[in-house]
């Protein structure tokens, strides 16, 4: 048998890269851009670009993967094209990167958890005093960093699969209890209609490439992590519909967050969602308070369950995060997995820290930097975001697809795919996947890319 780790069926492989898609994208993220973005306007759009656009980058990262069973470094070298070798390491470095800052969001959420459990829901009151107190979310931080690398550590299918088999169904449970709960609530219908009924009017082009940013980070896609996963999948696995299936559990993850979030807003403002400012704090300043509406009991218990949600679903994110340069690690470097997981683990962590004190703590790293025209300075935490998944991420797919339409060639793709799906050659999905590869998702993604850049770092707004 193979040295390298494997899944040890589909569900494995599918519990895991739907456990790396739906994480906090899906849950803290989601919700407020819908809340600033026209409703469900926002959401038609995003599940749009998740299946027209996400869907072929998806099946291409998973045949690369799976076609040279490397890490994503190796996998250009194994497919013949050594200096391609470049875009696994970005990708590496991508994933590096986003891990250091969204493992502080995570210990966030853990923090929020442990608050609510003892029934802190003042908490919500304190968030800027909280994410400052360097001290405890510096522990949580370390806490969830530990959790990560302990599963990592594990291994493959006795880690990785295991954890997700578990967590996975617990946060669809999880998930389903609190979606049935808060359309029990007083004014649960303005806060579905809200969410539900598209106000095509606020659609504009900041709000498109707000979701085509969002589709893309949800998925995970452009850095890799499904490359790595997709390498420890078998020959008989279908391609087509195992991302399928990680695009639907991802997509829907997220549709019942949002079916669960606005009735809890509704509830909490009399039915006037409106004027709840989306933003990252919604979930942190803003749910507190309606847990502390339903009692003491079941504010407690609904509350505590919604922040377990929130660190079930981060942290089968972070796996897959730590993961990728874990597997760089093991396959090119050679290093054993156990260090390998433990010494990168603590690398990111340490990389984390200005994030841990970019809310106030260090002037420093919460006035970082100034970008061109901007009139108020970013934090590092924002900054390693948005240069780590705003701009690396289309990147990456722009530069995956270009490889994979012209450089690795369709025909090979196509190979890969049909191994495990027989008759795919002559299919609809076929000529889609094709098309989108060669013309839609280039044009598109390196679109993306370039108006981030010039709007996110030049001060030029296109729109
Ligand atoms: N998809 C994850 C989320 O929605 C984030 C992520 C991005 C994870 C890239 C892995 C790779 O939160």
């Amino acid at each position: 048998m193979n040295a390298r780790g494997h899944f040890s069926n589909r569900f494995g492989f599918i519990a895991a890269a739907a456990g790396s898609a739906v994480g906090l994208g899906n849950i803290w993220k989601f919700p407020f851009e819908v809340a600033g973005g026209g409703g469900a306007a926002f959401v038609i759009m995003y599940l749009l670009f998740c299946f027209l656009l996400c869907f072929p980058v998806m099946v291409t990262e998973i045949a690369i993967g799976r076609k040279t069973q490397k890490d994503p470094v190796g996998a250009f070298a194994a497919l013949g094209f050594p200096k391609w070798k470049f875009l696994g390491k970005m990708g590496v470095l991508a994933g590096v990167l986003i891990l250091s800052f969204y493992n502080v969001v995570a210990g966030w959420a853990f923090g929020y958890f442990i608050q609510l459990s003892i029934g802190n829901f003042e908490i919500g009151n304190q968030f800027g005093d909280y994410i400052n107190n360097i001290g405890r979310v510096g522990l949580y931080g370390i806490v969830f960093m530990f959790a990560t690398a302990y599963v990592v550590s594990k291994g493959v299918s006795g880690g990785i699969e295991k954890a997700s088999k578990i967590l996975m169904p617990t946060l669809v449970a999880i998930i389903l209890i609190l979606v049935v709960y808060s359309m029990t609530l007083p004014h649960a219908f303005e806060g579905i209609s809200y969410y539900l009924i598209p106000q095509f009017s606020e659609i504009n082009f900041r709000v498109i490439y707000n979701a085509l940013g969002q589709a893309f980070f949800s998925l995970s896609l452009g850095m890799g992590a499904l490359i790595t996963y997709g390498s420890y999948v078998s020959k008989d696995n279908n391609i087509i519909s195992s991302a399928a299936l990680i695009t639907i559990s991802d997509a829907g993850i997220a549709f019942l967050a949002g079916l669960m979030m606005f009735p809890f807003v509704a509830f909490l403002t009399n039915g006037a969602v409106d004027t709840v400012e989306g933003g990252p704090g919604l979930i942190f300043q803003v749910l507190p308070g309606a847990f502390e509406s339903m009692g003491l009991v079941i504010g407690r218990i609904v509350g505590a369950l919604f922040f377990l949600l929130l660190s079930f679903a981060a942290l089968t994110s972070t796996i897959s995060l730590l993961e990728v340069p874990v597997a760089y690690a093991v396959d090119e470097l050679k290093v054993q997995r156990t260090y390998a997981v433990w010494f990168i683990a603590l690398f990111i962590f340490l990389l984390g820290v200005p994030s841990l004190l970019s809310n106030g703590d260090s002037q420093f790293f919460t006035n970082f930097i100034t970008y061109l025209g901007a009139d108020k300075p970013t934090n590092f935490l924002d900054f390693i975001g948005h240069v780590g998944s705003d701009t690396m991420l289309p990147l990456g797919g722009f530069l995956m697809t270009i490889f994979a339409a012209y450089v690795w060639k369709k025909h090979n793709l196509n190979k890969e795919i049909e191994t495990g799906y027989p008759g795919f050659k002559g299919t609809f999905i076929e000529k889609y996947i094709d098309f989108a590869v060669s013309y839609l998702c280039p044009t598109v993604l390196g679109i993306i890319f370039i108006l981030t850049l010039l709007s996110r770092f030049l001060g030029v707004h296109v729109f």
